[in-house]
């Protein structure tokens, strides 16, 4: 074996050459992999050979551009100039692909003549997730081979395909044997040779281009909600219309300027800074990683209502046994039942056979007796959010589960050191706040209490990624780090509405932002009475006068809003006299806010907390924070999450920004010190 530089080598088996590229973690088309690929493809051609067969070392083939390299002055050949040396090597070119074929990685694979795959790798092109499209050929060369329908469909969603999916679509056209990938891709480029067979490029393939008029604008209307706010997948749909109306070569520039014009807008950066953020957050500064976690084959779930039932459905989905526990059986019934129609739902869109439910339903064991809990590995509680009840239930987990169990709970905002005193185990304690539906939303909040150990810390982050979720490692303090910045938030809404703004214009500005709800909206869906009491109430705030008129949300009918029998919300004039009634009584300054000084507002307000946190050290860094908003409370991932807005604005911006604020508002705007700190030397928050 000849290397050819340190991440690719040459050889040859006979008649067959070999380019085995080998750059953990992932292959990534760095600039040494690419120079790599040019020389060795370069000299394959120019060898004693018939054919030549394109496969990686390590745990994947490529798995696409080097993310960290985009947008970066690159050097050394272009990716276009190594798909020119596999297209004009004159010999039959076979790209074998293990793990999986993604991004330019794909691409790549597509300017050999044949892809042979083990059965259990994937192919796709998932730029879009990062804002982009596929660059070097992709939207040109994939419906070419699987039609335009299905490449549209595959390159706006990013998805994975599994390898027998390709090879019915004709994008794999042969399926090699697990164990032996490397001599089954050298057999099939010989027999290719032997049988003489066509070896045309995929640039030159027409058939599967022809497309039903109007089929575009089909597709466009039918995704309008998947698509909104993202530039990309607009930009896919216009190359995939050069693909079918235009020479390859002409379609191929359209592709290039428009990946080109994507790199340098805002929203690529922001899906690029996510795709790090989200896996930094699996770093844990000061815990050590090298404590084996524990390991977690039953879990049990204390508590069937809403979330109860949600984390339930979350870890047998992942196949994981769980004794669901309540105290009354009709309660438990209902949350049992609940579970079953949220699984028929699925069953009739098509997502789950009912086998698969089956399946699921039979991993749960209902119980009324927390003594069932004795052999479980790991508790979540999910019971009521009240200090007295939660600290009942871990003084008898205490007693009932066997050592070395992991206790966690789901409070969203309960002081868990709290909790962890009555037990003779704090070390074993945990916060796991799961988000709202809890089978649906990825977010869990993993709430280290002063004493959980380390052990316990990594058993629930491993058990977290082990049930498909992104887990955050945070601190204890009011609200955790979630809800402590929606809670900035929502004071800032407030403060709007005692200036006379109307909560419509509030969510309609955030929805314009990108957000699926506002505020308000949420207050509705949620239930305005959550924490209300009619007998303790005074009418004091908007929220309590909505209640005492038993305006408690979507669910009695009316609350900020009003609701037809569809739950369509309307403006309430009630809600706008008693917030102008409010608002006059308050004594503060009416006037006019634009949509964008609204947004600024409330933004500002959840920066400045989130800025307070980091200085508290309740979350390890900035990025946590913006991954806890991107996956829990739904910000849109094209704008990167709070802390990375603010930094894209420059904090000396933000600063000005808050101290108007505090002008108008009072001193609990004033910028965290924090802010003022990384202003002063021109810092971010990613140096913080
Ligand atoms: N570039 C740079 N680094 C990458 C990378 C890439 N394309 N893909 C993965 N990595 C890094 C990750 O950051 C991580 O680094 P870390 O260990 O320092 O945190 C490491 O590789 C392992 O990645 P994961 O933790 O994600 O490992 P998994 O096994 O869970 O997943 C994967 C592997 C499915 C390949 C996943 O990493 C992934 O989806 N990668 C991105 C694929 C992608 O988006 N490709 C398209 C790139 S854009 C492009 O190709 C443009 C072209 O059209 C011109």
């Amino acid at each position: 074996m000849a290397a050819i530089n340190e991440v690719t080598d040459l050889s040859f088996d006979d008649d067959v050459a070999i380019v085995t590229v080998d750059s953990p973690p992932v292959n990534a088309l760095g600039h040494h992999v690419r120079e790599g690929l040019y020389q060795a493809f370069t000299e394959a051609s120019g060898a004693d050979c018939e054919a030549i067969v394109l496969i990686c070392g390590g745990r994947t083939f490529i798995a696409g551009a080097d993310i960290r390299e985009l947008g970066t002055a690159r050097s050394g050949p272009t990716l276009g100039a190594v798909q020119d040396a596999m297209e004009s090597s004159g010999k039959v070119m076979v790209a074998a692909i293990h793990g999986t074929a993604l991004g330019g990685g794909l691409e790549v694979a597509l300017c050999a003549h044949y892809r042979i795959a083990d059965p259990n790798s994937r192919c796709g092109l998932p730029e879009v997730k990062l804002g982009l499209l596929p660059g070097a050929g992709g939207t040109q060369r994939l419906p070419r081979i699987i039609g335009v329908e299905r490449a549209l469909e595959m390159i706006t969603s990013g998805e994975h395909v599994p390898a027998p999916e390709c090879h019915r679509m004709g994008l794999i056209d042969e399926l090699a044997d697990e164990r032996s990938l490397r001599s089954d891709a050298i057999t099939f480029a010989r027999r290719i040779v032997a049988e003489g067979r066509p070896s045309t490029l995929v640039r030159d393939m027409k058939d599967k281009l022809k497309v039903t008029p109007g089929l575009f604008e089909e597709f466009r209307s039918s995704h309008t909600r998947r698509f909104s706010g993202f530039d990309a997948p607009e930009m896919i749909i216009r190359c995939m219309t050069a693909a079918v109306t235009l020479p390859f070569d002409e379609a191929l520039e359209i592709e290039r300027s428009l990946f080109e014009k994507l790199l340098e807008g805002t929203q690529s950066k922001a899906l690029r800074y996510v795709f790090f953020a989200e896996r930094e957050a699996r770093n844990l500064t000061d815990v050590d990683r090298s404590v084996v976690p524990l390991k977690v084959h039953r879990v049990g779930v204390v508590g069937a209502g809403t979330m109860g039932g949600g984390i339930t459905m979350s870890f047998i989905d992942a196949g994981i046994p769980v004794t669901v526990v309540e105290t009354d059986p009709q309660a438990l019934q209902h949350g049992l039942d609940v579970v079953r129609a949220n699984y028929d739902r699925s069953i009739r869109r098509g997502r789950f056979s009912v086998e698969q439910v089956d399946e699921r339903m039979g991993l749960v064991s209902p119980s009324l007796n927390l003594d069932d809990l004795s052999g479980v590995d790991l508790v979540v509680e999910a019971a009521f959010e009240r200090m007295q009840t939660k600290t009942e239930i871990f003084a008898r987990l205490n007693e009932i589960c066997k050592p070395g169990a992991v206790l966690a709970t789901n409070t969203s905002a309960l002081d868990i050191n709290e909790i962890a005193a009555v037990t003779s185990r704090p070390e074993a304690v945990i916060g796991m706040h799961f988000f709202s539906p809890a089978n649906v939303m990825k977010l869990v909040e993993v709430v280290r209490a002063d004493q959980t150990s380390d052990e316990v810390i990594n058993t629930v982050m491993a058990t977290t990624g082990r049930i498909g979720k992104v887990a955050v490692l945070v601190r204890v303090c009011p609200g955790f780090v979630g809800n402590r910045i929606l809670a900035a938030r929502r004071r800032a809404a407030d403060e709007l509405l005692n200036r006379g703004v109307m909560p419509w214009q509030i969510d309609s500005a955030l929805r314009d932002f990108g957000f699926a709800m506002g505020p308000f909206q949420m207050s509705d869906l949620a239930g305005l009475d959550l924490g209300w009491v009619r007998e303790e109430s005074t009418g004091s705030t908007i929220r309590e006068r909505l209640c005492e008129l038993n305006r408690r949300g979507q669910k009695t009918g009316a609350g900020y809003y009003d609701y037809d029998e569809n739950r369509r919300p309307t403006p309430s004039s009630i809600t706008s006299e008693i917030v102008t009634e409010f608002a006059r009584r308050s004594g503060v300054e009416h006037r006019r806010f634009d949509d964008s000084e609204i947004v600024d507002r409330l933004v500002l307000g959840m920066v400045n907390e989130g800025a307070r946190i980091l200085e508290e050290k309740m979350a390890m860094r900035a990025s946590d924070i913006d991954v806890i908003w991107l996956n829990g409370y739904n910000w849109p991932r094209y704008r990167g999450g709070p802390m990375h807005w603010a930094d894209q604005r420059g904090l000396r911006t933000v600063i000005n920004g808050l101290e108007a604020m505090a002008a108008e508002e009072g001193p609990h705007w004033e910028p965290a010190p924090l802010l003022r700190r990384l202003a002063s030397v021109g810092g971010s928050f990613g140096d913080a």
